[in-house]
């Protein structure tokens, strides 16, 4: 394969401060055949941290660094293994609450939990969030300004009277979100500083599918998620005659993503003012990949006959 970018490096540091965050997602259901009845997992910087479902009963832990923790905390598995076992029995109550309150006998229901938090680690600055969901829509949510519940559904207010008055719960909840969650989050990034804190750099490609169509500027293997990739004219960023791609995961933990220009109306003398530009968020280095058309990889060519055909 032939050396497809040209590489401009401009420095190796992260300048950006970074927001980390601990996020968990509990998940009850019922009426779905062949899923567990209640998943958990947690996230570190949106990469899974640990796994548990009511079939298994086990918590279990999805990166290797993660094993660090038993370092210092021997019954740190046990520990989270007991409290999801807990916590699995009570969703299958509020489950069934939840269906009495809005009248329901049976069919496929859902019951999910997102809560966690988010600390700057150069401003130090915590932001903490505690919010429960119904068959897709919002049931109760934890105000941490005011400390009280916020139910968006008439079928939540009785659940709202009754945990705004248990004043313990609400400290409680305040307290894990503004304090324990935040200071295991600082020990999660701790253990997992030198996977989660680097940066990797794609392979970018230039990419089309017939002579006709529309020439794809792709990366690949980028890590954090937080990129640009945009198409350039003598140096100036296009923003017409351009399709942005979503940024989408690859397997191994890192990213790619695509953005596709318009050539049709561009007469073949123009395309060396265009390049494509990849930008990690808060590095310095970028890629740069001048549009040539000898450096397009297609594949219009391998089906027995020519598809390259020049202008006269
Ligand atoms: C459930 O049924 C009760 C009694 O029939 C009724 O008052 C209430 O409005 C119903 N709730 C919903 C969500 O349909
Ligand atoms: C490219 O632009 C031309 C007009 O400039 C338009 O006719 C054509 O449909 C566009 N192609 C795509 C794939 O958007």
């Amino acid at each position: 394969m032939k050396t497809l970018s040209f590489l401009l490096l401009l420095g190796l540091t992260r300048v950006a401060a970074v927001t980390h965050s601990l996020k968990y997602f509990y998940t009850g259901s019922s009426g779905v055949s062949n899923f567990p009845e209640f998943v958990a997992v947690g996230l570190v910087d949106d990469v899974q941290i640990d796994y548990y479902d009511s079939e298994t009963r086990r918590d279990v832990p999805k990166q290797d660094w993660m094993d660090k923790v038993t370092a210092d905390d021997p019954q740190y598995w046990d520990r989270q293994t007991d409290i999801l076992t807990g916590t699995q029995q009570t969703y299958k109550v509020n489950i069934d609450i939840l269906k009495q309150r809005f009248n329901q006998t049976g069919g496929l229901h859902v019951y999910q939990r997102m809560y966690g938090c988010e600390w700057d680690d150069e401003t130090g600055e915590v932001r903490g969030y505690d919010q429960y969901g119904y068959d897709g829509e919002d049931f109760i949510l934890f105000d941490l300004k005011t400390q009280t519940w916020i139910s968006p559904t008439p079928q939540a207010f009785i659940t709202k009277q009754k945990w705004d008055s248990d004043k313990a719960f609400t400290v409680s909840r305040k307290n894990y979100l503004t304090q324990i969650c935040p200071e295991w989050l600082k020990k999660y990034v701790n253990y997992g500083k030198i996977s989660l804190l680097r940066t990797d750099l794609p392979s970018v490609s230039l990419l089309q599918k017939t002579p006709s169509s529309p020439v794809s500027c792709h990366a690949t293997g980028f890590y954090p998620d937080k990129a640009d990739l945009f198409w350039r004219k003598d140096g100036e960023q296009l923003h017409e005659d351009v399709d942005h791609g979503e940024i989408l995961p690859n397997k191994d933990g890192t990213f790619q993503m695509r953005v596709d220009l318009n050539l049709s109306s561009v007469r073949p003398e123009d395309w060396s003012r265009y390049d494509c530009v990849f930008q990690l968020s808060g590095v310095k280095n970028h890629i740069v990949t001048k549009l040539d058309k000898d450096q397009i990889r297609t594949n219009w060519e391998t089906c027995g006959k020519t598809g390259r055909t020049r202008s006269f």
